[in-house]
Parts: structure tokens; C-alpha cells; sequence
């Protein structure tokens, strides 16, 4: 269906051109939803903008996961109100925004509107009420319909490599956790919605697919026959697209890998070998006190189902150290189950005590605890990605090349250094003089510096 709002755009002259600045301080579903507010807003004649100062419209894409990424908000909400021009409109949206909502109206005078991530398809037309004189707004009642049934096609995507949301929300009310309060319920998309998505992006010369999610293997979604289709089946229909190489999903919860995913790692020559399975801690009282509802056993057999179905799987995990109630026998059994199952990369972080959250009225421990734990866990886990990476050396592997390196010395007058990713995920250069861009080349890995591979 033609939108007349894109034949409009395109007798605008440039200074007619209105300008839209959106910065993003979450995950990848904030910057996936980012992308999402820039097309929404391309419709209706807005281009992006790096500068602050040239917005018509500033949206703020907040996170609400930890403390620090909340109140970075609201100091950049100062900045921006005396960097903004005239009458330009400063909107909040994300997850902060669907947590304290008219809280964030109160204490920033300079916030023209506050939308959740699930109605931030109404950003037209709260910036068009307020530009009729509206008051400011609040928007972050969870929707009976789904935005995503409103969003146009994807045009802000990112290259060779793409996110695509295929599920958001969560119902697992982990203890420490906001995302069931600021995403809401979970939700899976149709399949044919995200085939559809998915053959834009393709067209577009985008080569590789992250689906995303906050429990994406929980996905289970109508399915192109009528039925009710799992991750593991969704995966096998995209990977019958042509000109698609490459298939991953993330963030994924253990109570939800099942035997169709494992055996979608073994069969699926376009899923990669590449895994983000967090636990949070090794400990079983604490994954108790977590409300993950699965043990440390229960977590190493699936690692070791993955194994079996893919030797070469590569594992990420997300942890949380100082969790209210963790003893120094706690902490030593995340240590210890990171060394028995053996990273090739992770995230780790300090409890934050999120407001509403269980965790945030248990008692808590101190600073320097979790300071000290927090710098415990990320030695191991470095010192587990290097070996990881130098495991590399001299093997042969697929890479898949996305661009020139940006900030490469090491250009000369006929060859450029390129830059892609292994299957695990691994940063991989080398010195080319064709283009490179969305192709395959197998390499064998010659040298490794920090983090990047080398090949020649
Ligand atoms: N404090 C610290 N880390 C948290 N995470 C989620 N909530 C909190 C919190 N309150 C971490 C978890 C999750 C990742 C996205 O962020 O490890 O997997
Ligand atoms: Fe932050 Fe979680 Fe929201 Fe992502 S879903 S932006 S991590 S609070």
C-alpha cells in the first residue's frame, strides 16, 4: 500500500526536511525499537540527524536494567533541554520511560512526552497533538493492539548484519529483574510477519539475522500453516531464504532450550554455533532466591545436550554477582561453574536493586562485596575469552564480511583491511582490494590481538 506521506517526503526540499536526533541506551531490542521510531518517523518526513542542536524532534531511548543506566537519563535530559532549539520536542521513550512514566514528567519540566516501548507506534501522532498546542503527554498504557502490526518497513537497517524482533516481553518475574514491568507480557510475532521482515532486510543486502528477543527461544508464534510453530521450526523456514547466510537468536532463558532448538544447533547449517545462555549464578540457593526456576544441573545438561548436537558451540553467559543473600560458598559456585562449563564470552554485572522488584526489599550487601566479586568474576571470564580466542590459531573458519575497518592503520594504496565475524562471534580482519561486503571468504586465522583474529 502506497503511504502518501512517502510522495510528500519526497517533493520536501532540503530545508523543509524536519530532523530527528535519537540516541539509545539499552540492549538490542532498544536499538532495535530506535531503528524502528527513525522508519516510523522517516514516513513522515523526518531524517536523522547526529546533532543534537539541528532536532526538531530529540528522543531519548531509555534503558531501566540497572541504576546507572536510569539516572544517566536524566542528566542528559539537563543537556539536551539547553542544547534543543525553539520549539523542538523533547520525547522520552523506552524502558525508564514505561517505569516511571509520569514520575519522569514531574522531576524533568523539559519532557514534552513520555511513551513505552509498546505505543511508541503513537509517536506521530503525540508529536502532531503537540504541535496542535496539546499538553504533555504520558503514553505507557500496555496497548491491545500490537505496535508492531503499525510499524512501516524496516529502513534503518544496519548493514551485512541485522536484528530482528521476533518476540518481546517476558513472564518469568526473575527477582532482580524490570523487564516483565517495562516490556510487559511475552509476546511472539507470526511467522509470516517476520519472514516478510525478513525478506526486506535480505533485499536491503543484509546477510545475516540476529532474532531477537527477551526470551526468544520461548518464541512460539502462528505458523505459515495456521499452526502453532517453536523457535527451532521458525529458524528452519528463514533458513530456506535465498541469499541468507546466517542465523542467530538472542537472549535466551535455559527453561526454554528444547530438544527441537538443540537439535536445530546439529541439523541447521546456516544457525551458527553460537550461543548467550545466561544462568546468573552457579549457586542453587541463589537461583532460588532468583526465581529462575532451574537448577545448576538442570543448566549443565542442556550445556551438555548443545555439546553433543554441536561440539563446537560457542557459549556466552550473562552474571550477576552480589545478589542479596550470596555467601562467599555462593559466589565460589558461579566461579566454579564458569570454569566447568568454559566461556568464550560473557557479561557480568552487580546487583542493582531495581525499584518494585522483589530483590530490591531483600537485605542487601555491601559495595565493596560486590566490587570485589564483580572484579573476581570478569579475570576468570577474560581470561576464559582469551584462551577461547587463541584457540583460534591456525584453524580455517568461515567469516563473513560486513566492512572496512573504521579505524584500521593498515590501509595501503591497494588494499583495504576488512572487517567480519567468525561464527563465534569473533571480530576477524584482513587486507583485501576487492569489496568484500556481505561475502564469505574462509581464512585461516594467522595472528590475534586483543580481541580481533587475523587472518591472511
Ligand atoms: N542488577 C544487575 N544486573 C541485572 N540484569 C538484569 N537485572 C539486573 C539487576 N537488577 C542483568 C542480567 C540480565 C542482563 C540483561 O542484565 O544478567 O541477563
Ligand atoms: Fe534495558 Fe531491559 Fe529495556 Fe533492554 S529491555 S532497554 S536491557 S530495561
Amino acid at each position: 500500500m502506497q503511504n502518501p506521506n512517502i510522495i510528500q517526503k519526497s517533493k520536501m526540499t532540503e530545508n523543509q526536511q524536519k530532523k530527528i536526533y535519537i540516541k539509545s541506551y539499552g540492549c538490542q531490542m532498544n536499538e532495535y525499537d530506535s531503528r524502528r521510531i527513525l522508519d516510523l518517523m522517516a514516513v513522515e518526513g523526518y531524517e536523522q540527524t547526529q546533532n543534537p542542536e539541528m532536532a526538531d524532534l530529540l528522543v531519548l531511548n531509555t534503558c531501566h536494567i540497572r541504576e546507572k543506566a536510569a539516572e544517566k537519563v536524566y542528566s542528559d535530559v539537563g543537556r539536551y533541554k539547553l542544547q534543543k532549539q525553539g520549539n523542538a520536542i523533547l520525547a522520552i521513550v523506552g524502558c525508564t520511560a514505561q517505569a516511571e512514566g509520569a514520575e519522569m514528567m514531574r522531576r524533568a519540566p523539559a519532557i514534552d512526552m513520555v511513551i513505552g516501548p509498546q505505543n511508541y507506534h503513537n509517536l506521530p501522532k503525540l508529536v502532531k497533538q503537540k504541535h496542535n498546542g496539546q499538553k504533555r503527554q504520558v503514553d505507557t498504557e500496555f496497548p491491545a493492539e500490537y505496535k508492531f502490526d503499525y510499524l512501516p518497513e524496516q529502513t534503518h537497517q544496519q548493514g551485512v548484519s541485522a536484528f530482528l524482533a521476533v518476540q518481546e516481553g517476558c513472564d518469568k518475574f526473575c527477582t532482580f529483574c524490570v523487564v516483565p514491568f517495562t516490556r510487559g507480557a511475552e509476546y511472539s510475532r507470526p511467522a509470516a510477519d517476520i519472514l516478510r521482515e525478513a525478506k526486506g532486510l535480505i533485499n536491503k543486502g543484509v546477510r545475516e539475522i540476529s532474532l531477537l528477543g527477551q526470551n526468544v527461544n520461548a518464541w512460539h508464534g502462528v505458523g505459515l500453516d495456521g499452526k502453532d510453530w517453536n523457535l527451532a521450526r521458525l529458524i528452519n523456514a528463514l533458513s530456506e531464504l535465498d541469499n541468507l547466510w546466517r542465523i542467530r537468536y538472542t537472549t535466551s532463558h535455559p527453561l526454554e532450550m528444547d530438544d527441537d532448538l538443540i537439535a536445530c544447533h546439529r541439523d541447521n547449517d546456516k544457525l551458527q554455533p553460537w550461543l548467550h545462555l545466561p544462568i546468573q549464578s552457579g549457586s542453587n540457593k541463589i537461583l532460588k532466591a532468583m526465581n529462575r526456576r532451574h537448577t545448576r544441573d538442570d543448566y549443565l545438561r542442556i550445556i551438555e545436550k548443545l555439546r553433543h548436537a554441536r561440539p563446537d558451540i560457542a557459549l556466552s553467559s550473562d552474571f550477576i554477582v552480589g545478589f542479596p543473600g550470596e555467601d562467599n560458598l555462593d559466589f565460589a559456585d558461579t566461579l566454579n561453574i564458569i570454569r566447568q562449563v568454559v566461556y568464550a564470552s560473557s557479561f557480568s554485572f552487580k546487583y542493582s536493586p531495581r525499584p518494585g522488584t522483589p530483590a530490591a526489599d531483600m537485605p542487601q550487601l555491601d559495595e565493596h562485596i560486590k566490587d570485589e566479586r564483580l572484579a573476581m568474576v570478569q579475570e576468570l571470564l577474560n581470561s576464559q575469552q582469551q584462551s577461547f580466542n587463541h584457540s583460534m590459531m591456525g584453524r580455517n573458519m568461515a567469516v563473513l564480511f560486513e566492512r572496512i575497518a573504521p579505524k584500521a592503520h593498515h590501509h595501503t594504496a591497494t588494499e583495504m583491511q576488512w572487517v567480519g565475524r567468525s561464527p563465534y562471534m569473533q571480530p576477524v580482519h584482513i587486507m583485501h582490494d576487492g569489496d568484500l561486503t556481505g561475502k564469505i571468504l574462509n581464512l585461516e586465522i594467522k595472528n590475534i590481538q586483543g580481541h580481533s583474529l587475523y587472518g591472511y
